[in-house]
């Protein structure tokens, strides 16, 4: 170690120790408090982003040599360095956790340093940790993004192809969850597949968003050095350079874009599972869960718990957690960079590791789920789920709306007090509600014609529905 890293500490404490000195150490005649530093040190999280780290200050590296700070053999010497820290990271990135560098930034520099000697100094010029860690986290925001597109993908597609396999499981539809009109499995899985191509979209603005360097802002009021910033942006991969440094090393827009994306989207998830749930339990049994996906219970031998769909329900909270907090951590904070901003990070990281996670199971717990198709037609039948059919068959009849909605619903209640479903009613029963009924009415009454019926752009008509498959296999390319 070059010995301007350490200093011997003489401070309060009784006892007098050679320790370690953090990178900023010359304004400073005592080292930190043990307690302090590691309330303060983020190298335990912020690890993660060393690739991001290493390959930003290649980047800056270049941008040095193009304004005389280094020559391009310096440079040259420090992009190998760079390189082979960047293949030791990606061998085993948990080694950083060894160090007790303060955080990734004086991590890289160190370990260059280690490799390079006073060459590794040089890199520091003009740059501050500021701007570096707003590059670092936006960098590693954007890969995030395009791993979390291809997650929805893969759960896309399984949605689809599970659609594809339920076109004839016609099951009931709730609202209030209450049985309110027959579907089928398959339009309950495309109606995920849209919210999934929200999140998807949503995803896709955002990384738009994100897309601008901050490097080369310095700690905040601009770096000191004539760098070409849209040159250093184009080689770091972004699509232009930031326009204003206050901003730059402010700016955390995009992880609470990408918090909030993955709230939204979990929410999703977390209804899907909700509705999984519901079709698992023993109530519904329209679906089967796999042994794979579900857990037993230590008590009672005959329970099969659906754990994989709740915790996917349970997991969206602290999603949404994460995203609240980051809101809260920035909602009062004077420009520019404050060491409050050190709090985005655990949040982002579980966040999107967890919508990961969640994208995954939810993907993995159709694999082999089973339709119980006996017990959602069955269950379809019931509920008196055609009633808006017959309200619909008196408006053809010329009945006006509204008083075909009163006919029909008292007809229900003399069916509930039957106990027959209205398809079982004679035609003599229903003269009592209305004598514009004959027994052409049984044919509209069928589970199939409620489905036929709703051949509009959207509806549920199988006809309908295939289409939608089709044209989602060809957008998804499946
Ligand atoms: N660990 C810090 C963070 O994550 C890096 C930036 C430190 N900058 C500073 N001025 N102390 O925010």
């Amino acid at each position: 170690r070059s010995s301007d890293l350490h200093i011997i500490y003489a401070g309060n404490l009784a006892h007098t120790k050679e320790i370690t000195m953090a990178l900023w150490g010359g304004r400073f005649t005592q080292a930190a408090d043990k307690r302090f530093k590691d309330f303060n040190d983020s190298l335990r999280f912020d690890y993660r982003l060393a690739e991001q780290d290493i390959e930003g200050s290649i980047g800056w590296s270049k941008a040095l040599v193009s304004v005389g700070v280094l020559t391009a053999q310096e440079q040259h010497e420090l992009e190998a360095a760079l390189n082979q820290l960047l293949i030791e990271v990606r061998s085993n990135p948990q080694a950083i956790l060894q160090d007790d560098a303060e955080d990734i930034h004086s991590w890289v520099e160190s370990k260059l340093i280690n490799k390079v000697g006073d060459l590794g100094k040089k890199l520091h010029t003009g740059r501050s940790r500021n701007d570096q860690v707003a590059l670092d986290i936006k960098m590693w925001c954007k890969a995030q993004v395009l791993e979390l597109q291809k997650s929805l993908r893969e759960l896309q597609a399984k949605l689809v192809l599970t659609a594809e396999n339920t076109q004839d499981a016609v099951m009931p539809g709730y609202t209030h969850l209450q049985r309110a009109q027959p579907i089928t499995f398959a339009h309950w899985c495309m109606a995920y597949v849209e919210m999934l191509e929200r999140d998807y979209s949503r995803l896709t603005d955002a990384y738009n968003r994100m897309n601008s360097c901050p490097l080369g802002s310095g700690a905040l009021a601009g770096t000191a050095y004539a760098i070409d910033r849209e040159q250093l942006a184009q080689d770091l991969d972004f699509a232009y350079a930031t326009r204003n440094s206050l901003d730059s090393v402010s700016d955390r827009d995009h992880i609470i874009e990408l918090l909030s994306s993955a709230s939204l989207s979990m929410a999703h998830l977390s209804r899907f599972a909700e509705d999984m749930i519901i079709f698992n339990s023993g109530e519904a049994d329209f679906v089967e869960l796999s042994d794979r996906v579900t857990s037993g219970s230590s008590l009672m031998p005959q329970k099969k718990n659906p754990d994989a769909c709740e915790l996917i329900r349970g997991k969206a909270g602290r999603v949404i957690g994460s995203l609240i907090g980051m809101l809260t951590t920035v909602k009062g904070l004077p420009l520019a960079y404050n060491k409050d901003m050190q709090e985005d990070k655990e949040g982002i990281f579980d966040a999107l590791d967890t919508w990961h996670d969640c994208l995954t199971m939810a993907t993995f717990v159709l694999e082999d789920i089973k339709v119980n198709i006996e017990r959602t037609r069955e269950a379809a039948l019931k509920g008196y789920s055609n009633a808006t059919e017959l309200a619909d068959y008196l408006v053809a009849k010329g009945v006006p709306f509204r008083d075909s909605h009163h006919i029909v619903g008292e007809t229900v209640v003399y069916a509930i007090s039957v106990q027959k479903g209205l398809e079982d009613l004679t035609v003599e029963e229903f003269r009592r509600f209305s004598d514009v009924i004959t027994d052409d009415v049984y044919h509209i009454l069928s589970l199939q014609s409620c489905l036929d019926k709703r051949c509009a752009k959207g509806g549920v008509s199988p006809a309908r529905v295939k289409e939608a498959i089709l044209e989602a296999k060809v957008r998804l390319k499946i």
